[in-house]
């Protein structure tokens, strides 16, 4: 793998601050809604839809401290055509990743110039709490970047949203799960189009590279991929880009394009300051995770007795819940999957703690492809 430090010249005007939100186009948002919230600890935070004069489209954002997640489905048939043909193709998605920055108008002209394809030019919104300016851009496969300059808003979150409708009395007797804020969202791209990709960020939104890894690193016996993370000049949003390589098997990432229909949003990593609560109200919560062979701790305890690193956490604890770990010299990050959050083999999340070390797995990713193989080939996609 390899880290970069050149970040490239700052940008004049303009600035990233972090990932504000996500949005999925989904078939049926309310029960999406429940589903993070019961399994992933989300808790219901802001509605739009018909009582609140929304007549086109339901929007139900969840939240969980700083993360903020927006299911939004169309109310009516064949109308937004947009969400309609998306879902239709895609199956439930995240359709855009919202970033929060200041001086809006600078960045959306700069990355206009660079050759950024417009979604919608810059608009303002506003309510009783003040104004949101937004822009949108599209990025890989049906995504888009939505820009988000809030400074002058103090509402709880956008305006025209009103508070969630009801209250989910089942939520309060389960165990909380504090997931703090997102870490890093991973976008699949097809075949030879990562760097393309990986280029447009550097180009039209200034960000530069930050780390990579290429299949001569990264590769089971049956599977490979690569990998470019981007991200902004004060590298507070980080987007790794993968493609698949060849393998003597159909790749995941392959499997991913294949099932989503092109490029689009692969994993969502949910950052904790503490895994091992975290993946343990997560799993009495009922979320499914990806299965780790206990081989894995055999390994690594075994690679750890030559190892500078000492991990705080009780390595039969991580074990038990099943909790990989990443390190070099220096630190280490610990790390777990969930299985695919819909039908489609395509989004799934990640919950990562980190101590010291802003890596994002590649110690793991051989055992992660192992495990995802197990269920790919229980699908019949290992072929
Ligand atoms: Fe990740």
């Amino acid at each position: 793998m390899t880290s970069y430090t050149d970040k490239g010249p700052k940008p004049e005007a303009g600035k990233f601050l972090s990932f504000d939100h996500c949005t999925f186009w989904v078939s049926n948002a309310k029960q999406t809604a429940a589903h993070y919230c019961a399994r992933m600890g989300f808790e219901p935070f802001m509605y739009k839809g018909l009582e609140t004069g929304s007549r086109q489209i339901a929007a139900h954002a969840v939240k969980q401290n700083k993360i903020i997640f927006v299911f939004v489905s169309s109310l009516e048939p064949n109308n937004p055509q947009e969400i309609c043909d998306f879902i239709a193709k895609h199956g439930d998605a995240v359709r855009d990743v919202a970033f929060s920055v200041e001086d809006l108008d600078a960045i959306f002209k700069k990355s206009v110039e660079r050759g950024a394809e417009v979604v919608k030019e810059p608009w303002s919104e506003s309510d009783d709490d003040g104004v949101v300016r937004f822009a949108q851009i599209k990025t890989y496969g049906e995504c888009t970047h939505t820009l988000i300059d809030r400074s002058k808003y103090h509402g709880k979150f956008l305006p025209n949203y009103g508070p969630a409708r009801q209250k989910d009395v089942l939520l309060e007797s389960l165990p909380k799960t504090n997931l703090e804020f997102i870490d890093h969202i991973v976008g699949n791209q097809p075949d030879n189009e990562m760097t393309s990709a990986a280029e447009w960020y550097e180009k039209n939104l200034m960000f530069h590279r930050f780390w990579s890894i290429d299949d001569t690193q990264l590769h089971t016996d049956y599977s490979a991929l690569r990998s470019i993370v981007v991200t902004n000049y004060e590298e507070t949003i980080k987007m790794p880009i993968n493609e698949p390589a060849p393998g003597k098997r159909k790749s995941q990432i392959q499997e991913y394009v294949d099932y989503h229909g092109g490029a689009g949003v692969q994993h969502i990593a949910l950052n904790t300051s503490n895994i091992v609560e975290t993946i343990t109200a997560l799993r009495a919560r009922g979320q499914h995770f990806l299965e780790v062979p206990d081989r894995y701790y055999t390994n690594l305890r075994e690679r750890l007795k030559t190892s500078k690193v000492k991990i705080v956490e009780d390595l039969d604890v991580l074990q038990k819940l099943k909790i990989l770990i990443d390190y070099d010299d220096n630190g280490y990050l610990l790390q777990l999957f969930t299985k695919n959050m819909q039908d489609r083999p395509t989004l799934f999340l990640e919950v990562i703690q980190r101590r010291n070390h802003q890596g994002f797995g590649a110690g793991n990713f051989k055992s992660l492809f192992e495990a995802i193989e197990a269920d790919q080939a229980e699908r019949g996609n290992l072929n």
